[in-house]
């Protein structure tokens, strides 16, 4: 017979545990919350009333239903209260010693048929649970932060957990309406696994001075479509947490040095720069708790006029090129007022891009997004040409043909004997290194990197890239110009991958390695990292839209570039390349899109 549970204990209120309360008390269950002392009792049911309040004010939640769920939760001091729950959750910090302490002590203190629950995020919760006389009723329960909102949970089952437990358990969660997913005992489960090498390389982008704190966190939101960007999310988990899941991630997950903590973490944990929680870590918040961000010393001007300091005068653009970027940055352009000359290599193509730009345009007057009006006065604004000599007179030039090195440096060559001095001379590169083609020139410092995402004219992001050689005012005028354009500009070094490319790929194919290790299924990696992280689409989904072979060069590229071992290609995605197996557009990638 399945277990009832009808009264479940919390151990430690903090981020997770009084989030983790209030997931039991709306569902209908009776919750003894624990903490050790009275101050951080109320600190636990300041952050449910808080919570609940807000869901009041949203009106997810009618004031009685609120008054009900907190009537359900009996706030207590010491772990002698949890006497007669049936399941245990255990919140306490990252510490498996400290842990181990509370184990032995929950199984010295509940009735011998309870559950004893970890929410560790990366500790061995078979190493958790041999601190107590019950090892096979000891369970991982790994709630996602923020508990309520998240869907999903992950069940850790040891070699020793029993099947009943497992069941029970999963039925369980169930009941709180999560989705969850069950899996052994490694490190970082399945999502933290996933997405903590990706954290701790967010900061050390920060911390080289990479990109600000804002341009990495946009990038990944705008780029990604994530719910929030690395920098922020650290903030939310606590970086003392964040330090310790990455720290044991190191230590139990084959000493990949993805996972040491960046140096930065632990000094700003020493500094109680502690996230959120304490009210500031990479950004300041209102007080304590509040998910607010406040302005502080290191926040961006970010008005017109500062903005296009320095910037110089930008009227008429060129675009060189024909494929699918090109066609979109057209667009783009001519749609925010641009003077636009299109060069591509003969009339044919031109005919081709004018077509596709026409389309894209009517498309929009059909949805209500354009006048006809503003359609026409966009192409108006287009000349259609096939010779660069044309660019003579244009401020700026976009170039967005093939990705061959040699092409573009042959191209920029050329422009620099075409164009007038002072124009600012942009790559739409996405792989290859800004300062060859800025060398190609000789006028380096008036070269940048101006990476769009595709499709052009919906997607909000432009990577500016600045070689180590562009000068203040063509940077100044890239940012004037995206601004311009209603794009969001975020600023980077040349370095392989910019921002976007270099945090999102190696997790992709760290996705790939974990299924080919058999830890789990493409669907429930899927899964864990929509419902636990808020991602738009797993990794498996995202590969197979984007493509296998496409994915496989850009982490080749960044594995030679970065020569980290972490970002060697996995076997997996070389052999399913080979095997034509290339996603969406070959009908197979890691699903089959055939049947569909
Ligand atoms: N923060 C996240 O995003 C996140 C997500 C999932 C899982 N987790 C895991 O949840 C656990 C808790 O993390 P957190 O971020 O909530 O930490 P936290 O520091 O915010 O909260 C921990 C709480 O435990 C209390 N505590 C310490 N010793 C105790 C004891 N002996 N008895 C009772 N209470 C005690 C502390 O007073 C504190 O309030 C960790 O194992 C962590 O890995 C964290």
């Amino acid at each position: 017979m399945a277990r009832e549970f009808t009264s479940v204990g919390v151990v430690g209120l903090g981020t997770m545990g009084a989030g983790i309360v209030e997931v039991f008390a709306r569902n209908g269950i009776d919750v003894v919350a624990v903490e050790i002392s009275a101050a951080a009792v109320e600190r636990g049911r300041a952050t449910l009333t808080g919570s609940t309040d807000r869901a009041v004010a949203k009106g997810k939640l009618a004031e009685a239903d609120r008054d009900a769920l907190l009537a359900r939760v009996d706030w207590q001091v010491g772990l002698d209260a949890l006497h007669s729950v049936d399941l245990v959750i255990e919140a306490v910090p990252e510490h498996l010693d400290l842990k181990q302490r509370i184990f032995a002590e929950l199984d010295r203190v509940c009735k011998p048929e309870a559950i004893l629950a970890t929410n560790t995020s990366s500790l061995s919760v078979t190493e958790i649970s041999v601190a107590t006389t019950r090892p096979n009723q000891v369970i991982g329960i790994h709630f996602f932060n923020p508990a309520p909102v998240m869907k999903l949970v992950e069940v850790v089952r040891t070699v020793v957990t029993s099947a009943d437990v497992v069941a029970d358990v999963e039925a369980l969660c169930e009941r709180l309406g999560k989705v969850d997913v069950t899996i052994s005992d490694r490190a970082g489960f399945i999502a933290n696994a996933l997405l903590f090498g990706y954290l701790n390389h967010a900061v050390s982008m920060f911390e080289s001075r990479y990109a600000t704190r804002e341009d990495i966190d946009a990038a990944m939101k705008l780029g990604c479509g994530l719910p929030m960007g690395p920098l922020a999310l650290m903030d939310l988990i606590g970086l003392d947490t964040a330090y310790e899941i990455l720290d044991t991630m190191y230590r139990r997950g084959g000493r990949d040095r993805r996972h040491a903590p960046v140096p930065l973490i632990k000094q700003m944990v020493t500094a109680g720069l502690l996230g959120r929680k304490s009210g500031r870590g990479f950004y300041t918040y209102e007080r304590p708790g509040s998910p607010v961000v406040v302005t502080d010393e290191h926040t961006p001007v970010t008005t017109g006029a500062a903005l296009a300091d320095g910037a110089r005068a930008i009227a008429k653009v060129g675009i060189v090129g024909s494929g699918t970027m090109a066609t979109g940055i057209i667009e783009v352009f001519a749609k925010a007022g641009y003077e636009v000359i299109s060069v591509t290599r003969g009339a044919e193509k031109s005919a081709k891009v004018c077509e596709a730009v026409k389309t894209s345009l009517n498309k929009g007057v059909v949805r209500g997004k354009l006048s006809e009006e503003d359609r026409d006065a966009a192409l108006g604004r287009v000349t259609w040409s096939a010779t660069l000599d044309h660019l003579a007179d244009v401020d700026l030039v976009v170039e967005a043909v093939v990705e061959e090195l040699s092409v573009k440096k042959a191209l920029f060559a050329s422009l620099d004997e075409i164009c007038k001095p002072g124009v600012v001379l942009a790559t739409t590169t996405s792989s290859l290194p800004v300062i060859d083609v800025a060398m190609a020139t000789q006028r380096p410092a008036d070269v940048i990197g101006l990476h769009f995402f595709n499709p052009a004219p919906i997607m909000p992001l432009v990577e500016i890239v600045q070689t180590i050689r562009t000068s203040a005012e063509t940077s100044a005028t890239a940012r004037a110009v995206c601004a311009a354009l209603g794009k969001t500009g975020v600023v980077c070094g040349d370095r392989s991958g910019f921002i976007v490319n270099a945090l999102l790929f190696p997790y992709l194919n760290d996705a790939v390695k974990m299924l080919e290790a058999s830890y789990s299924t493409a669907d429930d990696i899927d899964y864990a990292m929509k419902l636990g992280c808020g991602y738009p689409m797993g990794p498996f989904e995202l590969l197979d839209v984007v493509g296998l072979d496409v994915s496989l060069a850009i982490q080749r590229e960044l594995y030679l570039e970065l020569r980290e071992p972490g970002f060697a290609p996995a076997p997996l995605l070389e052999h399913l390349v080979t095997a034509g197996y290339l996603g969406r557009k070959s009908g197979r990638g890691f699903r089959d899109h055939t049947k569909r």
